[in-house]
């Protein structure tokens, strides 16, 4: 895709899960907009197969490997990206884990913990310590990484929980951090094709039936959801916060209504 007619020229982002899947879409887009990016997730060699795409596109790509859920590893992560950079303009909170797929009735202690922690916890205090320089630098555009799970109930129960509260935590940081513009939006991906929802998609037949549920009648690209980032991340979208946007090929509207294509 060509993100190029959208300028972020001077600007640098920060992006947690950016060694793969929808973070590694994003920080390309970034790039191509212009953008210095920060790449963060827990494999600095992954990290660095990232940041060596960025530089090819001649911007700069800076690799720090962090684990969300730790906030030691958070405070670290801001203090390199300001003193390579001295500035931070937009942040896309992305990184996100499932480790428990099963009946709430069977969840134990570790599972809520985790997920908590991983999808929750960590993007709260990492958009604090943002914010604060945000405040200072006049504002800023921060980004969450919901889910259509945080909309409608599933069988991923746990995570739905995290991604719901993610949507709550984006609005309230919404109303309160507007006043020093800085801007504060979610997405909710549906189903997209990435290791994490792996399960979903690599089997030809389970796909088809997630597919088959979308009214596009395909899952989605991890560029696909990165065109949506990139509006919410540029001025494009100046007056749009506390929102959150569905990118789901329709799965949230459903199936396709007088279905007359053949299957
Ligand atoms: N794919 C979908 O269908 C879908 C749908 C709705 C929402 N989402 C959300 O989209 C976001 C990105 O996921 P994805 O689909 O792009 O999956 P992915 O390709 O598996 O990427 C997940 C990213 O998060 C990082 N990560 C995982 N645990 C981490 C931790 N504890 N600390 C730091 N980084 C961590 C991973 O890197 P390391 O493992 O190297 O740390 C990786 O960069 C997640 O928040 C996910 O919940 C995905």
């Amino acid at each position: 895709m060509d993100f190029s007619k959208i300028s972020l020229k001077g600007k640098v982002a920060l992006v947690t899960g950016a060694s793969r899947g929808i973070g590694h879409a994003s920080a390309l887009a970034f790039a191509d907009a212009g953008a210095d990016v920060v790449l963060a997730s827990r494999k600095q060699a992954d990290l660095d197969a990232v940041a060596a795409e960025i530089k090819a596109k001649g911007r700069k790509g800076l690799a720090i490997a962090a684990h969300t859920a730790k906030i030691e590893d958070s405070k670290m992560l801001v203090e390199k990206t300001m003193a390579e950079f001295g500035r931070i303009d937009i942040l896309f909170n992305n990184s996100g884990t499932n480790p428990y797929f099963g009946p709430l009735m069977d969840a134990e202690e570790w599972a809520w913990d985790t997920t908590m922690n991983v999808n929750l916890k960590g993007q709260f205090f990492l958009s604090q310590l943002v914010a604060r320089i945000m405040k200072q630098q006049g504002g800023g555009s921060i980004i969450n990484t919901s889910s259509v799970g945080g909309l409608k109930a599933s069988e991923l129960g746990i995570y739905n929980v995290t991604k719901a509260a993610f949507l709550m935590l984006t609005e309230c940081m919404a109303k309160e951090w507007g006043q020093y513009g800085i801007r504060v939006n979610a997405i909710c991906p549906g189903v997209i094709k990435t290791r994490l929802s792996e399960q979903l998609w690599k089997q030809p037949e389970v796909g088809k039936i997630a597919a088959d549920n979308c009214a596009l009648m395909r899952l989605g690209e991890p560029e696909e959801v990165a065109g949506v980032v990139l509006f919410l991340a540029s001025d494009l979208a100046s007056y749009v916060t506390g929102e959150h946007i569905v990118i789901d090929g329709g799965q949230m509207v459903g199936a396709p209504s007088f279905l007359t294509k053949a299957a």
